[in-house]
């Protein structure tokens, strides 16, 4: 990550896509993700449920993980971020979320089951590039109140994934299926309540 919280998200993502493809050693080496993040080679293929430690997270922070061969975000929010979903409805395209895809615990304001922690599938829903994570106020724009900005064609997103009007974006972004199985620990890829296959 950037010193100004941006981070280099889209190019280690894509390098890592290729090292899967060249052959372990490679990916081992591309995808700088601390271990515990880091899914097996296997799994990523196959698709599986992904477990996160979300223990080092820091408030603000973002870290990018790897789930089904795309990449997908999670955030921990600050307050002051949390506050801020609440005054850009008018500003936003679809700020209730009826439209976007995400599961129905995540059908609410801050888009996600614990409010502090956001996870969603870092993919623009214009043409797929990676949004870049700009959490900083003003960093994108004069009144921008952070979120994610997609530099392919200009869509940006607030600090819930929410897209804002104006953009070639026509959707938020998709929040995956995830559960908490402990306060530090998060599944990607897998929402069955607890005993369930
Ligand atoms: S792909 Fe993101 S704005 Fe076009």
């Amino acid at each position: 990550m950037n010193a100004d919280g941006t981070d280099t998200g889209r190019r280690r993502f894509l390098t890592a896509t290729a090292s899967v493809i060249g052959g372990i050693g490679a990916a081992c080496v591309a995808f700088p993700f601390l271990a515990s993040w880091a899914p097996s080679i296997k799994t990523r293929a196959l698709g599986a449920p992904v477990e996160i430690d979300i223990s080092k997270i820091e408030p603000g922070q973002k870290i990018t993980v790897a789930w089904r061969g795309q990449p997908v975000f999670i955030v921990y929010r600050t307050p002051e971020e949390l506050a801020g979903l609440n005054t850009l409805t008018s500003q936003l395209r679809d700020p209730l979320s009826k439209e976007s895809e995400q599961p129905n615990y995540a059908g609410n304001v801050h888009r996600s089951i614990k409010p502090d922690f956001l996870v969603l599938v870092g993919i623009c829903t214009h043409l797929g590039c990676v949004p870049l994570y700009k959490p900083v106020i003003g960093s994108v724009e004069a009144g921008w109140e952070g979120g994610f900005f997609c530099p392919c064609h200009g869509s940006k997103y607030d600090m819930a994934g929410r897209v804002y009007k104006g953009v070639p974006a026509p959707l938020n972004l998709p929040v995956p299926p995830y559960k908490f199985v402990s306060d530090t620990l998060l599944v990607i890829g897998d929402d069955s309540p607890a005993g369930v296959a």
